[in-house]
């Protein structure tokens, strides 16, 4: 996308200079920048240069150039945002949502992707207050880069440095023709208008004690997608969400949940007048049987306490044996490994018959393919264990493909 409108926000931090080269290498592949800095980036390099090589006036304050009201100009004009040097006082007041000067303001007005290059002194990195201001952002969806691990400003070195202009170019593009792509992608009919979709995703954990607890590797990446693909297709989406690794998706509800009793209680009560109901969690089958309220001791000498298992509820099965709405269309997924007794299919497929959902989406899983991956690939089978779909490709692509087979069995229009 040459042409692009990107806004270059620099904090005062030493590696300024490093963004001297972004700018020029954005300015060189055509893209129009407009560069924000912060009073403090401009003890490091001074307006003459941004100007120079930006083509445009810079301001730091929104009271400069307030005729055009720049800092809404800016948020409604830009594809990307991108922020380097982010220094730690930058990710504090984008964190808490400061606008005290242009570039704060200004991120309070972009809807484009932003990208935030952090650089800083290790111990400011690896500040529990840095940490926490990150996880913020990245949670809100910004994209927030490790820094390198290297030579920092005095004879110090560790992580902290800022990424070399190369590689800032290269994740700002990255970004860029990602928004792109999501910008010319046809948007999806809204076919499941009018249906109110229940969607677990996640892993349960049941606790062993207040600080330990089982629990398995689901990243919730799955269940997030189908939730945010029907709520493109027009559904009224709750999500039951237990412990996820990734934000959940905009437009929908959600309600978290930590044990498999807990998203029991969460599905049953959601699924009152729900459409569908689909359990994309990997449920723990078992839990501790006791859990004390204090912390399990080590004690020396002393081998650990065996951990007594019982058994969880399966909640998909008891969807299907005891619905609380009779007509709802119930989902399960499974994941499955081939061994000895049979196949990932005949495992799948014995699972469809005994567990009688509605339709059962089956994918293997093994140390590299289906959890937390970005590529998944299922078959759907009925009831009855026979193959009536399959789905393959990002989690995107298999969300959508099984929603179009239970838009197919939801039969009609809207919810009437
Ligand atoms: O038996 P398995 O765990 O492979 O079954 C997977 C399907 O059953 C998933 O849809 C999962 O959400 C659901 N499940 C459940 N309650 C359990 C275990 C699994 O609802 N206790």
């Amino acid at each position: 996308m040459p042409g692009a409108h990107i806004v270059l926000g620099v904090s005062g931090g030493i590696a300024a200079y490093k963004a001297v080269l972004l700018l020029r290498l954005l300015r060189e592949r055509g893209h129009d920048v407009r560069v924000v800095p912060t009073a403090g980036a401009l003890e490091f390099v001074g307006k003459a240069t941004w100007e120079a090589l930006s083509g445009h006036p810079v301001h730091t304050s929104v009271f400069e150039g307030a005729a055009e009201v720049e800092h809404v100009m800016l948020g409604r004009s830009a594809d990307l945002l991108v922020v380097a040097p982010a220094t730690a006082d930058l990710l504090s007041r984008a964190a808490t949502g400061r606008a005290d000067d242009l570039l704060t303001a200004t991120l309070l007005t972009v809807t484009c992707p932003v990208l935030m290059a952090p650089a800083m002194h290790t111990e400011m990195w690896q500040h529990p207050a840095t940490v926490a201001n990150v996880a913020t952002l990245r949670a809100r969806g910004v994209h927030v880069m490790d820094p390198d691990s290297g030579r920092l400003t005095g004879q110090d070195s560790g992580p902290g440095r800022l990424p070399e202009p190369e590689a800032l170019e290269a994740a700002a593009l990255a970004l860029l023709a990602r928004a792109e792509g999501v910008a010319a992608e046809p948007k999806p009919a809204p076919d499941l208008a009018g249906r109110r979709i229940v969607i677990s995703a996640g892993g349960t954990r049941e606790p062993l004690d207040p600080v330990r607890f089982l629990g398995n590797r689901s990243s919730g990446r799955q269940g997030v997608a189908i939730a945010a693909a029907a709520a493109q297709r027009g559904a009224d989406v709750e999500l039951v969400a237990a412990n996820l690794a990734v934000p959940a998706p905009p437009g929908v509800r959600v309600t978290g949940v930590e044990t498999t009793a807990q998203l029991r209680d969460a599905v049953r009560r959601a699924a009152r007048g729900a459409d569908v109901v689909v359990m994309a969690a990997a449920v723990a089958d078992f839990r501790p049987a006791t859990a004390p309220g204090v912390k399990i001791k080590k004690v020396a000498g002393r081998p650990p306490a065996p951990i007594e298992l019982v058994e969880n509820p399966d909640i998909l099965a008891e969807l299907v044996a005891d619905p609380p709405d009779a007509r709802t269309l119930v989902v399960g997924f499974a994941a499955e490994t081939g061994d000895e007794t049979g196949s990932v299919l005949e495992h799948g497929r014995a699972k469809a018959r005994r567990k009688g959902a509605s339709l059962l989406a089956v994918n293997e899983v093994g140390p590299a393919v289906g959890f937390g991956d970005v590529a998944n690939q299922v078959t759907v089978l009925d009831a009855n264990g026979e193959i009536v779909g399959e789905a393959s490709g990002t989690k995107d692509d298999v969300a959508h493909g099984l929603l179009d087979l239970i838009a197919s069995r939801l039969g009609g229009v809207g919810g009437a």
